[in-house]
């Protein structure tokens, strides 16, 4: 008999890390973490298989489930913004073909075992383009349906790739003779910046915190890629990862869309300067923009709206931005810094 697991594509990323180490305390949960590279060391241990490999390779997608029977996929796999910019043929790859090829592994599943198959998606603030500064202040907290207009190759796979899973979800093969449920249960979270006192992202444009608190802590100068009034919600990541596992445990009948903002806090870079210079008094922050990540940053809410989510599903951070700076990041990260020097 095959083994029921939970599939993490993109496990060694920064969200991969909270979900394993989360799924590693609940007990009857099997992860089996694929990624390009070996499993980092810390979460070795706390998955029941390792894949190494390449979500574009439908062979190794086909003997993966030779051996197990897929219940749940947390397609995590993708390029981020910036590193998308630089590589857009190689993003639009592996953002929207490897996607596909999971929705469809999904619904082959689904079929093959009789069940549905929970697909969550982490989907991101860079589905929206605001126009210019005037539009980003005037709407401050920007709706799902509101300015769908991406300016990133990144921000458009996502955009796509949400209605990709929809479409899965609600109308696949809806032409059939006997046309019947794909069998795939898509579940998306847009996410803000996120935050992690642990890792550091690569290759995303709101990494200018997390680069700016991790480099304070270890004694590092830091010149911020972006001007001290671009501002962005954020999150801190133990909020991110209770935002996916509540998504994913609600009944699928509370649930009046399948794509939902969700916020936190919203900060600009010079506030989050300041709370890092309360922390780390002799940190040297400088800001330096850079004209494109900056521009990309702009077009991007200040905030969102994330009514849907607490309405349908209880969302509710966890972490403002006080008890994100006070209680998780500082000291976590200086911690994490102590014990590195
Ligand atoms: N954090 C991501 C990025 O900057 C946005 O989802 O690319």
């Amino acid at each position: 008999m095959r083994r029921p697991v939970t599939l993490i594509t993109g496990a060694n990323g920064e969200i991969g890390h909270g979900l394993i180490e989360h799924f590693s305390r609940v007990a009857d949960v099997s992860v089996v973490a694929l990624d390009l590279k070996p499993l980092d060391e810390g979460l070795q241990g706390k998955v029941a298989a390792t894949v190494v490999g390449d979500i574009l390779e439908v062979d190794l997608l086909q003997r993966l489930v030779s051996e197990y029977e897929l219940r749940a996929i947390y397609h995590l796999a993708a390029l981020l913004s910036t590193r998308a910019e630089y590589s857009p043929d190689t993003a639009h790859r592996v953002n929207v073909e490897g996607t596909l090829n999971l929705l469809k592994l999904a619904h082959e599943q689904a079929v093959w075992h009789g069940r549905p198959v929970l697909f969550m998606f982490p989907s991101s603030i860079a589905v929206y383009g605001l126009p210019d500064l005037e539009t980003k202040a005037a709407c401050a907290r920007v709706r799902e349906v509101d300015h769908n207009f991406p300016t990133t190759m990144y921000g458009c796979n996502k955009l796509y790739c949400e209605q990709l899973g929809r479409y899965y979800a609600q109308y696949y093969r809806q032409l059939s003779a006997e046309p019947r449920t794909s069998g795939v249960d898509f579940r998306a979270l847009r996410f803000p910046g996120l935050i992690s006192a642990t890792t550091m992202p690569t290759g995303g444009t709101s990494d200018f915190a997390p680069e700016m608190i991790h480099a304070a802590a270890a004694g590092r100068p830091y010149a911020c890629f972006v001007g001290e009034h671009a501002r962005l919600p954020f999150m801190a990541m133990p909020d991110a990862i209770r935002a996916l596992t509540q998504l994913a445990a609600a009944p699928v009948s509370r649930l009046r869309q399948r794509i939902y903002n969700i916020g936190a806090f919203s900060l600009s870079a010079g506030e989050i300067r300041r709370r890092v210079l309360a922390a780390f008094p002799g940190a040297e922050i400088t800001f330096q923009p850079d004209r494109a990540r900056a521009a990309i940053v702009d077009s991007w809410p200040a905030d969102v709206d994330d009514t849907a989510a607490r309405q349908d599903w209880g969302w509710k951070p966890e972490y403002d931005a006080d008890r994100a700076f006070g209680e998780y990041l500082v000291p976590t990260i200086s911690r994490y810094y102590a014990g590195q020097a």
